[in-house]
């Protein structure tokens, strides 16, 4: 595995392997890696004959009071584990290499509507014009064949396929399934965060879907009476905090009443200072 700090270095490679009519599958992440990104990775390395993986903590995604400084970094053990999942070229430029003049003076910006106005993109304003600007740049990088996604953030990867979409981009987006402890607890770089006592309490966000699951396989059709049950459980549990419980159309992201389609029960609660968000979506 090569690691590579710069864009210009980084497209010599590519093109080289691109001359010889190598397939290149993508993976971009923000580090410090864990089960699910691997999962991405070896899916990839499965399918292309070149990955390439990036790792970034995008500045342009995280709002001011949100955690850019404290987001977990460990570059030399991602290093190691990507290389374990068949990485062959990592990616990990400096903020410099990304936003030469800085990302608060940068002029363009990718944008998709409606879709990111709900869910996260409700009380993360910006964030998911941070993730299409990102993730645009690292195509334009990279231009991979297949780009792989996990459907752990199921509103990213609507918003990126959306972007794909309307900009002819040149590339498959392919979602990849929630990875999750024994447990139940979706992976997640922030679950580091978590105390002991927070990451039991986590394991509601889990628990509750399951719920939903279970009321959906019984016959409920009402998103009210779905959303009640899961706000009631995770109300009894005193450490957590719901920032929202979306029940909505899972290709158009449009709030459900009743539900007839495939739809997807999104979470995002809040556990002590920690924002977790898992998801599922019922196909009927
Ligand atoms: P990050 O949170 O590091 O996630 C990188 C990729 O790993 C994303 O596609 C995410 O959905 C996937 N992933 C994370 N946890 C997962 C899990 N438990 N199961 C399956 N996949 C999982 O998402 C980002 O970074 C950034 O927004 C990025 C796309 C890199 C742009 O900056």
């Amino acid at each position: 595995m090569k690691i590579v700090q710069t864009v210009e270095a980084l497209k010599a490679l590519i093109r080289q392997a691109k001359r010889e009519g190598k397939t290149v599958g993508f993976v971009p992440t923000m580090g410090y890696l864990h089960e699910g990104h691997l999962t991405l990775m070896r899916q990839a390395k499965a399918e292309q004959d070149v990955v390439v993986a990036s790792i970034f903590v995008n500045p342009l995604q995280f709002g001011p009071t949100e955690d850019f400084a404290v987001y977990p970094r460990d570059l030399e053990r991602d290093s190691l584990l990507a290389e374990s999942a068949g990485v062959d070229l990592l990616f990990t430029p400096p903020v410099e290499e990304m936003y030469p003049s800085g990302h608060a003076s940068m002029l363009t910006s990718v944008e998709v509507s409606e879709i990111t106005t709900g869910l996260c993109g409700a009380s993360r304003p910006g964030h998911f014009r941070g993730v299409t600007t990102v993730v645009n740049k690292l195509f334009n990088i990279v231009e991979p064949d297949r780009a792989y996604f996990g459907q752990k953030d199921a509103q990213q990867v609507a918003v990126i396929k959306q972007m794909v979409k309307d900009l002819n981009m040149n590339v498959t987006v392919v979602a990849v399934p929630i990875v999750r402890e024994t447990d139940g607890l979706a992976l997640s770089s922030r679950n580091v965060f978590l105390s002991q006592t927070e990451r039991q309490a986590a394991l509601v966000l889990s628990r509750s879907l399951r719920l939903a699951n279970e009321m959906l396989a019984g016959g409920c059709r009402q998103a009210g009476e779905l959303r009640k049950a899961i706000a009631e459980m995770i109300e009894k549990e005193p450490l957590a905090h719901i920032d929202y419980i979306a029940i909505t159309d899972a290709e158009t992201l449009k709030e459900a009443e009743v539900i007839t389609k495939p739809v997807l029960v999104a979470l995002a609660v809040r556990i002590g200072k920690t924002r977790l968000i898992d998801n599922m979506v019922w196909e009927g």
